[in-house]
């Protein structure tokens, strides 16, 4: 996939508006980042690599939150994973193989976050038919024709995950892969998810994508205006 040239740590960043404070970790895990007890406690069944990625992305969004001046706190699951950020903070977690990362801003400056990381290899056989309608893998052959070294069915599979994280806080609803139609701007690398449900807050959700050092990530971020 085509790399943007971005500084060491500043992947996620690139790709979202300066309301929002991002912290990533490249590779392995970082000794000596800490859980609450209560997030022990939430964890203390799971295997090691689930309990990995949960205690980096929180060290992740615990130094966003401290750059937005908001106090360390834990940030259990809650309703359908959808992870509980303090009174006045909003935000999104994302992890992969060799990438944790974290997005948070003051809910008075931006409605919703939402973002995705993926490794940056196409998908495996059989998920993108699952995960997309006939237009949307369409526009895909022709952007790959334009540009055949990105990963678009991967880019559209994690666009649509960030889309789903942005919009579950909101609605506290499900919205399914087929509830969403991602147009990309291969140039410009935005993308905008129009919502194909009825009862819905907002009739687009924009974005904007970047790789570096094999991931690829999307990201949504929702300002008031928007
Ligand atoms: C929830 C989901 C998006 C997570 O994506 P993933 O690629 O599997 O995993 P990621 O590592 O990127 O993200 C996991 C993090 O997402 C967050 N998350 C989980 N459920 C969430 C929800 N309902 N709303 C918002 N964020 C959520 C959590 O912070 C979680 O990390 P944590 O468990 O350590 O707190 C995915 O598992 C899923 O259910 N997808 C189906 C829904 C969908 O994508 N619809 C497409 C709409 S167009």
């Amino acid at each position: 996939m085509t790399e943007l040239r971005v500084p060491a740590g500043a992947l996620l960043a690139s790709v979202l508006p300066a309301q929002v404070r991002a912290e990533e970790w490249f590779g392995a895990d970082p000794a000596g980042a800490v859980l609450f007890p209560e997030e022990e406690a939430r964890i203390a069944k799971a295997v090691d690599k689930r309990r990995r990625e949960f205690t980096t992305v929180r060290h992740c969004a615990r130094a966003a939150m401290a750059r937005l001046g908001v106090p360390p706190a834990p940030l259990l699951p809650g309703e359908r994973g959808a992870p509980a950020w303090p009174d006045g903070v909003v935000g999104s977690m994302t992890h992969c193989a060799g990438y944790r990362a974290a997005a948070v801003a003051r809910r008075d400056e931006v409605r919703t976050i939402g973002i995705d990381a993926e490794p940056a290899l196409p998908l495996p056989d059989g998920v993108l038919r699952m995960t997309s309608s006939d237009e949307e893998r369409a526009r895909l052959a022709a952007y790959s024709a334009q540009f055949p070294e990105v990963c678009w069915d991967r880019l559209l599979f994690s666009a649509k995950e960030a889309v789903y994280k942005a919009w579950f806080p909101v609605t506290g609803r499900w919205l399914g892969f087929e509830d969403a139609d991602v147009e990309f701007d291969p140039e410009a690398r935005t993308f905008r998810a129009r919502l194909l449900v009825a009862d819905r807050p907002f009739d687009f959700l924009d974005g904007q994508w970047a790789a570096a050092g094999g991931i690829a990530v999307c990201a949504i971020a929702v300002l008031p205006a928007d």
